[in-house]
This record gives structure tokens, sequence and C-alpha cells, in this order.
């Protein structure tokens, strides 16, 4: 096509690089969810649909950059996804990963919306913010997986004991917030089981430790075929190697490219059980895309 002579005003544009060789975390978190949940009527302290739904959104992610996304952490209204290091997604360029990731996650948390919460119509239209975050090293990105599964653990941990004293204590908010003040993990969870006979450990594991999607081992194995199931649909699975004795969310997943499981992250055994997920691109030299080289 033939250059204009209003081309020029190209050379304004930006294309800022991810540093080749470095772990990207992706991370998106819902704009103002504390209003958008109420709207919705979301449950509390946690609505198993809308975290489901968190999830087939984020799968829509994933399915999308099948090989550039190694794995995703979500729980809230928020998701990480981890670019491989290796990655060469769109050259790396910052924007156009960042803004393609944030408006695949947002229309295909709409388009999944009448799946999972079809009582309740969308009332408005939901927004997620992002970010992109480089971690150098292993140990960075551990800890950062670590750091979001902590406060998943903290905030799930208040808010169950919140609404107990709320819900079946029939505390104001007001009372539940000066109740919980200062008080540690352990007096949280002996609240719970001394006063309403919740063992915090029984709660959902979701809720208490986030959703983890990455490929299914098993279906990649099969070549994309789905291997002859055992189990009957919606089964839930037990998967071999996760750790912690958590399982699988949902259907036979083995049908299906990507698998849900609801563990521990922060410590090493499930990261020791599954060394592929962060291997082997530690030790090989990073692939700089062409065009960035140069340029
Ligand atoms: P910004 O992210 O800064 O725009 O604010 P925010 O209002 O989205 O708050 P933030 O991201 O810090 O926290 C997420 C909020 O979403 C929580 O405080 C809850 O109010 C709401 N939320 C997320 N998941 C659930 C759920 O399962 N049930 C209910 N009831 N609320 C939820
Ligand atoms: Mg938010």
């Amino acid at each position: 096509m033939a250059c204009s002579r209003f081309e020029y005003v190209k050379v304004f544009e930006r294309h800022e690089r991810l540093l080749p060789g470095c772990w990207a975390v992706i991370r998106l978190d819902g704009r103002s969810f504390t209003t958008f949940s109420k709207t919705h009527g979301f449950r509390k302290p946690n609505d198993a649909r809308a975290l489901l739904l968190c999830n087939a959104a984020a799968e829509a992610v994933l399915e999308a950059f099948d090989d550039h996304i190694a794995f995703a952490y979500g729980e809230s209204d928020e998701f990480s996804f981890v670019l491989k290091r290796q990655s060469t997604l769109f050259s790396r360029r910052e924007s156009k990963i960042l803004s393609t990731v944030v408006s695949l996650f947002s229309s295909a948390y709409v388009f999944h919306w009448p799946r999972f919460i079809p009582d309740v119509p969308l009332a408005v239209p939901p927004s997620f913010d992002g970010r992109i975050v480089l971690y150098p090293t292993t140990k960075h990105l551990r800890d950062y997986l670590a750091w979001r599964q902590a406060d998943t653990h903290v905030n799930n941990l208040f808010n169950t004991a919140f609404w107990a004293l709320v819900k079946k204590g029939g505390k104001s908010h007001q009372e539940a917030e000066w109740i919980l003040k200062g008080t540690t993990s352990k007096d949280k969870n002996e609240l719970l089981f001394s006063q309403y006979g919740i063992n915090y450990n029984n709660e959902e594991p979701m809720f208490r430790k986030g959703s983890f999607i990455l490929k299914n081992p098993e279906f990649h194995q099969s070549k994309g075929r789905p291997l002859k199931r055992k189990h009957e649909d919606n089964q839930t699975v037990a998967m071999e190697g996760t750790g912690g004795g958590e399982e699988l969310s949902g259907r036979d997943d083995r049908k299906q490219n990507f698998v849900t499981l609801h563990v521990d992250i922060i410590g090493d055994k499930f990261w020791d059980d599954n060394p592929h997920l962060l291997a082997p691109s530690d030790l090989a030299p990073p692939r700089i895309p062409k065009a960035a080289a140069g340029r």
C-alpha cells in the first residue's frame, strides 16, 4: 500500500517490550467488584458461580494463548496469567499482550455469564484493570504466587468469620468487625469452630485455596484425543501427583484441554510434583524475538 504523507505520525508510537527471559505475570482485577457483586446479589462470603465464571473466562484466555501461557491462578475478582519466559507472543509487546488478554477475559466473562448465573441478568457491564509485572527468577515467581495465595487465605478466613458472626450470630457489620479486629488466624479458626461448629479446613477448597488452571497433561499426552473414560460425567476426579489430596472441580477433566486445581502452591510439594510447569525454560538461554533485536 502506498505511503501517505501522514504516515510519519507512526514515529510517535511506542512499543514497550517485555524483557526477554523473564517470567511475566499478567494480573487482571475486577473494577469496583464490591459494588458489582452487590448489584448482582453475589452470595456471601463466597459465590461459587461467580468464581467458576472467572475460571471459565480464564480458560478462554488460556485456550487462545495455549503455547504462551504456562498456567493461571485466580481468586475473588482477580486472575494472574503466567507468560512463559521463552514466549515471543506479539514479539513481547506489552500493551498488545495486556490489552488483548484484558479484553478477551472481559468479553468471555460476559459471554459465559448466562451459563453460570442464568437467573440474574447482567445489570452493568463489568470491567477489569490489568498490569504486567516481570519476575527475573523462578523464586520471584514462586513468591508472587505464594503472596496471592496467602492473600486468598487471609481474606477468605476473615470473610468466613465475618459472615458467620453476621448471618449465624446476628451481629451487625460493625460488631463483627470489632470482634475480629486484631485477631490471629488461630483465633478466627477457634471462633468459627467453638461458636458455629465450622471447621474452616472443611470449607470448599476453591474458596480457601483459589483456582490454579493448567493444561490437562492427559489430554496432551493423547495428542488432543480424550483418553477412554472410566468415570461418569459430572464425577469429581482426583488428580494424581498434585499433592494435598485435593480435588479437581467439575466434570471428568480428561476430556478437556485444561484442569482446575485447588491446591497449596505456597509449599514445595506441588512444584516438586509438577516440575514441568516451571522448567526447562529456567535453564535454556532466552530466545529473543527477531523483531526486537536490532531495533
Ligand atoms: P478495585 O479492584 O480497586 O476496583 O475495587 P473492588 O471493589 O473490586 O475491590 P477488590 O478488588 O479489592 O476486592 C474484590 C471485591 O469483590 C471483594 O471485596 C468483594 O466485595 C467482591 N467479591 C469478589 N468475589 C466475591 C464473592 O464470591 N462473593 C461476594 N459477595 N463478593 C465478592
Ligand atoms: Mg477488584
